[in-house]
């Protein structure tokens, strides 16, 4: 099978992408899978393994001649559904969800309409932009994020007054839709979810992220991160975790993979966000999960593929 692995991508979460499609190139069984890698640049372009660049018509006609596309993008330009929708158009199968999917929960705005809807609890708080923020009166403490931005790139936790107009700038940085939400007191607990086209979930048990403040870029990616697997929590807790992923997996549409991560707290799990396409080292939280569940880490990429041939 000739699957062409897709890594990189023009945002802020290129290196962590490069990281993913590096070891699923790398992982997938030589004797099932030839392996095409193809990278999107810094900048958008599309290059061949070799560095030379495709231009956007050549990296189709090169996808083209795959089986199967397994996009390991996160972020924009890829796990916000663009390269699932180019795949579409272009009449291939594409590993992970579809468009409408990644595009939602790329956004994570719509992502907590979305949840509400589902009856999955969110933080409260409210939608700001440009115009709107400087109505923003301070009461409390706030956790302020881009709409769009992973790995938890421009985000704020401010708990002073004169620190929220430079936390806004950053996230503004990002984008002009942020978040500006109340700050959720609770334990960070990763739940991976691995569905099938026929309707099967596999739940995998949950993942702790143990740790002084915010999980942020420099602690995911600088080794400092605690992470538990399987979480210690309750039979119950498990389940209502279980349950929320689930329900937001489905509301979604998704596809393959997603990691729906939460804050649990003692009135129950609250959601942060829907990661449609995961972390996808060996080492990161999901393949974690999964290897916790039984499916190594080959058998999880094998699996992801398998479903976007049906
Ligand atoms: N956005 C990063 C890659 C993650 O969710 O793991
Ligand atoms: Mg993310």
């Amino acid at each position: 099978l000739r699957v062409a692995v897709v890594g990189g991508g023009a945002n802020s979460e290129h290196d962590v992408s490069l990281a993913s499609a590096a070891a699923v190139a790398a992982a997938l069984p030589r004797s099932s899978y030839d392996v095409v890698p193809v990278t999107v640049t810094r900048c958008g372009g599309w290059q061949d393994h070799g560095g030379r660049p495709l231009g956007v018509l050549g990296a189709v006609a090169l996808l083209s001649s795959c089986d199967v596309v397994f996009p390991a993008v996160h972020g924009s330009g890829g796990e916000d559904g663009t390269i699932a929708a180019l795949c579409e158009l272009a009449g291939l199968p594409c590993v992970g969800s579809p468009a409408p999917a990644g595009a939602t929960a790329m956004d994570k705005h719509l992502t907590k309409l979305v949840a509400v809807a589902a009856g999955v609890r969110v933080a409260a708080g409210r939608l700001v932009t440009p115009s709107t923020a400087p109505d923003l009166a301070w009461t409390d403490p706030v956790v302020v994020k881009p709409v769009a931005a992973g790995s938890s790139q421009g985000v704020s936790l401010v708990e002073h007054a004169a620190d929220l107009e430079p936390a806004l700038k950053e996230a503004f940085l990002h984008g002009e839709r942020v978040l500006v939400e109340e700050v959720v007191h609770g334990r960070e607990i990763d739940v991976a979810v691995l569905g099938t086209a026929d309707g099967e979930r596999v739940v995998a048990p949950a993942l702790e992220i143990v740790g002084p403040g915010i999980f942020d870029y420099a602690t995911k990616y600088g080794g400092a991160a605690d992470l538990r697997v399987p979480a210690q929590i309750t039979r119950d807790e498990e389940d209502q975790l279980s349950a929320a992923a689930v329900r937001m997996y489905d509301a979604l549409g998704c596809r393959g993979l997603a990691r729906i991560d939460f804050f649990l707290t003692t009135d129950g799990p609250v959601l942060l966000e829907v990661n449609t396409m995961p972390g996808l080292t060996e080492h990161s939280q999901a393949p974690r999960m999964f290897a916790a569940a039984g499916i190594a880490y080959p058998e999880l990429l094998d699996r992801m593929v398998a479903d976007a041939l049906r």
